[in-house]
């Protein structure tokens, strides 16, 4: 397509469309600092992040991508050679055991298939071994937007229990905060690590760890070696409402924009927004004769569906013709499913009819791919959004 008219449909799971309000906000002068008219905005916006990860306790804002919030959350907690338990939920659950690799801890990853999330039984088995306490933390990604498939964290929590372990529980939500039920106090999360550039609506740039008074302690005696990502001159100059460092002013208002639309929004609403787009999502998929990569029903991702080609037919192909005849960028298979799989992000700014136009995208691209197919799936998701609408 030489001159596409309209809106590029960005439907990849993350970075998400950011909403008018959030550029508007962020396309404001840059301020100073170290000013009285900065200190009131990060005071807002520290204060009202911790409504999105549904915690009381502190939430260390980073000027970077997600990837520098995982090495934050374990260069503050743990010490060289501490054992972790992993588990290999896919792509980005290997991310971050290559991060922990190279900091010296021994990881322990367990093995899954990139179907499946975070086997719950698994972790008890392991830390109910554990008699001398040798790990020292669970790592777990809640939604692993390499599968769609977003992992049972309370029950992962109530296992840890079980096993009466001490371990830290370090979570990753980049792909599920503010689209999926998350509850970072309730939960007993130490460190929750979290991004901008999904359900938050804001360009890539910011990162978070949410924290827990245990995660507070832990950081007092953990011999990492750390400097950009130490979370205590951070908590230090927060306290005043400034950073230890030059902060992302601009994205700091684009992040105060988008807490308060999540607020005028309520967060259980837009909790409903998503699971609502998920499963008219997966009917569509079913329609289709499609296979989700996702297998356990308890374990869909609300934020993204990741879709399995049939048997020689190239994913990749079909995205280069849905990018090129529609304008649309849809995500590709990462890793091993790279080719096997395509993702359809329906995560942060998102409404019905985003969800039809990008459905309609891909049925057409499916018939223009010659990819073997039955029509109907965006009949069947439009039935299931008229039917759930209120
Ligand atoms: C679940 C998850 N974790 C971590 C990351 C890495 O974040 P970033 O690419 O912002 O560094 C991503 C990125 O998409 C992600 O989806």
């Amino acid at each position: 397509m030489a001159h596409p008219g309209g809106r590029h449909f960005l439907q990849i799971p993350g970075p998400t469309n950011v909403p008018d309000r959030v550029l508007r906000a962020i396309d404001s002068p840059t301020i100073d600092h170290r000013g009285p008219e900065f200190a009131k905005l990060a005071r807002e916006v520290l204060v009202g992040i911790r409504k999105v990860f549904k915690t009381a306790n502190p939430v260390i804002i980073f000027p970077s991508s997600g990837t520098g919030a995982w090495e934050a959350a374990l260069v503050n907690t743990l010490s060289p050679g501490d054992r972790i338990l992993m588990y290999e939920t896919g792509w980005f659950a290997s991310l971050w055991r290559g991060i922990a690799d190279k900091h010296g801890l021994r990881v322990e990853i367990l093995p899954g298939d990139w179907r499946h999330g975070v086997d719950p039984a698994a972790i008890e088995e392991k830390l109910a071994a554990d008699k001398e306490h040798s790990i020292k933390a669970v790592c777990a990604v809640h939604n692993e937007t390499s599968t769609g498939v977003a992992s049972r964290i309370q029950e992962v929590r109530a296992a840890i229990d079980r096993a009466r372990h001490p371990a830290l529980f370090l979570v990753d939500t980049i792909s599920s905060l503010g689209s999926i039920d998350y509850r970072h106090d309730e939960w007993k999360v130490d460190v929750t690590v979290g991004g901008s550039q999904k359900g938050l609506m804001l360009p890539p740039g910011l990162s978070f760890n949410a924290l827990s008074p245990k995660a507070l302690a832990a950081a007092k005696t953990a011999k990492l070696h750390r400097s950009y990502w130490e979370w205590e001159p951070m908590l230090q100059a927060n306290e005043s409402g400034f950073f230890p460092y030059t902060p992302a002013t601009n994205l700091l208002y684009g992040l105060r924009e988008a807490l308060r639309m999540l607020d005028e929004e309520g967060l259980e609403n837009v909790f409903r927004r998503h699971r609502r787009h998920g499963e008219a999502t997966r009917r569509a998929v079913r329609a289709w004769g499609l296979e989700l990569n996702a297998v356990d029903e308890r374990e869909h991702s609300d934020s993204l569906t990741a879709i399995r080609m049939p048997a020689g037919q190239d994913a990749d192909k079909l995205r280069a013709v849905i990018l090129e005849r529609f304008d649309m960028s849809l995500g590709q298979g990462l890793g091993k499913l790279k080719g096997k799989l395509f993702r359809i992000g329906h995560l942060g700014a998102f409404n019905d009819l985003t969800l039809a136009g990008t459905l309609a995208g891909v049925e057409m691209g499916l018939k223009l791919a010659h990819v073997p197919f039955s029509p109907g799936g965006v009949v069947a998701a439009l039935d299931h959004l008229a039917s759930t609408s209120s």
